[in-house]
């Protein structure tokens, strides 16, 4: 080994090392900035090195792609909303599946053309590289229209769904032995990247929109995976590791959400979840008799002024409305009167992970104020105040009383065990279950309806004269 390879795989090691520490910091969202800093830099330091790689053919082009690239890439990150942000993921990740699918292909056609033979794992991983590549690029596409809302999001369905997908796998797998057997068969290569690319787009049609942050998770992982054949490919060893945690990182992340929902992976994936509803719980509340108790912003300020602790439960609404400002300078009010304000986040509250927390970052909400869902639980009975901003399943006592709801078992911040719940949302429309809300008819609760950003604003306005 000459001291340049040294250098190298000592400069890849550096960067793999930033890359672990930098996900040990996005694991809270004090660290979370520096986090990303230290992986960009392992990043950074990841392409610098492959660039002075004594085999690089040509700079032009490499840097003229990085300029275009970075340019695009700023613009996006500027403009993109935080709602938005999943399905911006969901494209960056087909984009990774598209780049490791093309390295498998570019040697393909390179070892044909050139009649260099590849040797059978090559092969292996290249075959793996196009499938895996080939569903996370067209997979992504779709959820990224299902989410854009440039198709329908609900589930699509047809007969002989599984059916097709499973012969189509088969087809795939015997084109593969076919292609290992003999690998001057291009056109048949071809058919492979052909039945990758429709498994992608059949494997995500059938999920319901709102279900897509679990799937965008997925097929993150996915790309990982792609990234790492691609790896093994070209012999590229930061290649291989960058691929192996990002596939890791994404499946603990996939975990965890549906952990968060109380569903296995399986039943967000092949349930169809959003085509029906069904349950003893799922009826939308204009089909109910039931009554509310409503409240004006005026008597909520002066409720939220004179109490000891209010715990804001932020939801999908709060993201929807942009109201995260308001609802920082809301405490900030609160806090000068002397009540002590919390936040209680559910981990999946909105429709990303961790997006309440992007979003009350953004506000400037101090990091301790943030409580999860296991530590503000039992504070909740001597909290004065539950306030909730445009949350709604999260916060469904069906959770936990109705076994025939289709939110049964899925763990939710207990509102409804505070001395007196607020809710702030525009109507009594369900959220992303479907389905009606007992919350909202309970004794202790108050529904104070509205625009969440303008009814923070008049609150905001009110509670500055107390
Ligand atoms: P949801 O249950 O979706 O409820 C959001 C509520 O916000 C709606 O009921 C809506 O009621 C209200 N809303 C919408 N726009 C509003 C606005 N401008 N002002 C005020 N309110 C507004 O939200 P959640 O409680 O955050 O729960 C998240 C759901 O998404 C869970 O079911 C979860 O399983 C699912 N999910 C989450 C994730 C992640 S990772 N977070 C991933 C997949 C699925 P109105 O229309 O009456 O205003």
């Amino acid at each position: 080994m000459d001291w340049l390879t040294r250098i190298e795989e000592l400069s890849y090691l550096g960067a793999a090392a930033l890359f672990i520490l930098g996900l040990k910091k996005l694991g809270s969202p004090a660290t979370a900035r520096q986090g990303n800093c230290l992986a960009a830099l392992g990043m950074l330091i990841a392409i610098v090195v492959t660039l002075l790689d004594r085999q690089m053919m040509s700079y032009t082009g490499v840097l003229a792609a990085i300029g275009l690239g970075s340019v695009i890439g700023a613009i996006a990150a500027y403009k993109v909303e935080m709602t938005a942000m999943p399905q911006m993921v969901g494209l960056l990740n087909g984009l990774g599946g598209a780049a490791s699918a093309l390295v498998g292909i570019g040697e393909f056609c390179r070892s044909v053309t050139l009649g260099e033979p590849l040797t059978p794992s090559t092969l292996i991983t290249i075959i793996l590289g196009v499938l895996i590549g080939g569903v996370t690029l067209t997979g992504s596409l779709v959820a990224f229209g299902k989410l854009q809302g440039l198709m329908s999001g609900t589930p699509i369905i047809f007969p002989m769904q599984q059916a097709i997908n499973l012969g189509l796998l088969v087809a795939f797998l015997v084109a593969s032995g076919w292609v290992w057997l003999d690998p001057s068969q291009l056109l048949l290569f071809w058919g492979l990247v052909a039945i990758a690319s429709v498994l992608g787009v059949l494997f995500v049609l059938p999920i319901g929109g709102a279900d897509m942050p679990v799937v965008i998770s997925l097929l993150n992982s996915l790309s990982g995976l792609a990234a790492s054949a691609a790896g093994f490919i070209v012999g590229n060893s930061i290649l291989i590791i960058a691929g192996a945690l990002v596939g890791a990182s994404g499946l603990i992340l996939t975990q965890i959400m549906c952990k968060a929902m109380n569903r296995s992976l399986a039943n967000v994936l092949f349930s169809g979840f959003g085509s029906t509803t069904t349950g003893n719980g799922a009826v939308t509340a204009h089909a109910t008799a039931k009554s509310v108790r409503t409240i004006d912003p005026e008597e909520s300020a002066m409720m939220l002024g004179y109490a000891k602790s209010v715990v804001i439960v932020p939801g999908y609404g709060m993201a929807v409305a942009q109201a995260q400002h308001s609802v920082k300078e809301l405490a900030d009010q609160l806090e000068r009167l002397g009540v002590d304000v919390k936040y209680a986040i559910h981990p999946v509250a909105g429709r990303m992970p961790g997006h309440m927390n992007v979003l009350l970052a953004e506000a400037n909400v101090p990091y301790p104020q943030l409580k999860d869902m296991e530590d503000i639980n039992p504070e909740f009975e001597n909290v004065d105040i539950a306030l909730v901003i445009g949350a709604n399943d999260v916060v469904n006592p069906a959770a936990r009383t109705n076994p025939g709801s289709p939110v049964y078992g899925m763990p939710i911040l207990d509102v409804d065990r505070a001395r007196h719940t607020i809710v702030i949302k525009r109507s009594l429309n369900p959220g992303f279950a479907g389905i009606d809300n007992e919350l909202f008819y309970k004794e202790k609760t108050l529904m104070l309806f509205g625009n969440a950003k303008e009814v923070l604003n008049q609150l905001i306005a009110e509670v500055k004269h107390l």
